[in-house]
């Protein structure tokens, strides 16, 4: 785990769980890129990520390429490796996340794919897995149809409990977009990025400051509910 070059920043919000809403600052973890060095994914995910810092959040980065994750195996669900350890309690411990994939044949990469498949082991806690929190998609593409892969992480967002922002960036020409460097070059897509990282922080500061959300009372009542609607 990596922190962003950003740094940790200070928005708090309130701490849901208790009874004398204690000041809490929330925790925006960036989870993304590829495995290539010069990543258009990573840098937009970065620039979502100051966003957020920009909007007062702590922010962390998890970039794919140096993560380094094995291939997720359910028959290593009881010792994940510590790389995944890792970005699983991260996580979990978010409270609002960003995702950012590159486009491949049309969809999201295996290595986005295969770190969402290891969030799997999440399926025991309480409450399991992405249980409220807020999720912000991106993703960089070589041509225009960036917002497939944004669609694929979204049936994720959903088999995890998690929450999508309606607002989503799929970098389109993504290396016109992004300079050797990393750096930036296109002012709208960074406006758009940026706004995108403050309105998860928006919205994660929703959740945490409604002091009436129990999450694992809620969420015991909406599988009860689930099951008996079905
Ligand atoms: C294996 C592979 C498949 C790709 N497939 C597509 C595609 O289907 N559509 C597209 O627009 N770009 C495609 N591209 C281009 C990438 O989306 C583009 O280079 C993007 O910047 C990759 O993300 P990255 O810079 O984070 O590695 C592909 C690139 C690779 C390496």
């Amino acid at each position: 785990m990596t922190p962003a070059r950003h740094g940790f920043a200070t928005r708090s919000s309130w701490s849901a769980t208790s009874s004398e809403r204690v000041p809490k600052t929330l925790t925006i973890v960036g989870l993304g890129g590829s495995l290539a060095s010069n990543s258009k994914s990573r840098a937009a995910l970065q620039t979502a990520l100051e966003g957020a810092a920009r909007a007062g959040a702590a922010t962390r980065l998890l970039d794919i390429r140096r993560l380094d994750l094995p291939m997720y195996n359910p028959d290593d669900d009881d010792e994940p490796s510590e790389a995944a350890a890792s970005l699983i309690e991260s996580c979990y411990a978010a409270d609002g996340l960003l995702w950012s994939s590159p486009m491949y044949q049309g969809t999201i990469s295996g290595a986005l794919k295969n770190a969402l498949d290891w969030l799997h082991l999440l399926g025991d806690r309480d409450p399991p897995f992405l249980h409220d929190k807020v999720i912000g998609l991106i993703s960089a593409a070589g041509g225009t149809q960036g917002l497939q892969a944004i669609n694929t992480m979204e049936f994720a967002v959903r088999a995890l409990r998690g929450w999508a922002v309606p607002y989503v960036v799929p970098v389109a020409a993504a290396a016109r977009v992004f300079d050797h460097a990393g750096q930036i070059r296109d002012q709208a897509v960074e406006l758009q990025l940026k706004t995108l990282g403050e309105e998860v922080v928006r919205v994660a500061g929703r959740f945490a400051a409604d002091a009436s959300l129990h999450r694992q009372a809620e969420c015991a009542d909406a599988v009860e509910r689930v099951a008996t609607a079905a």
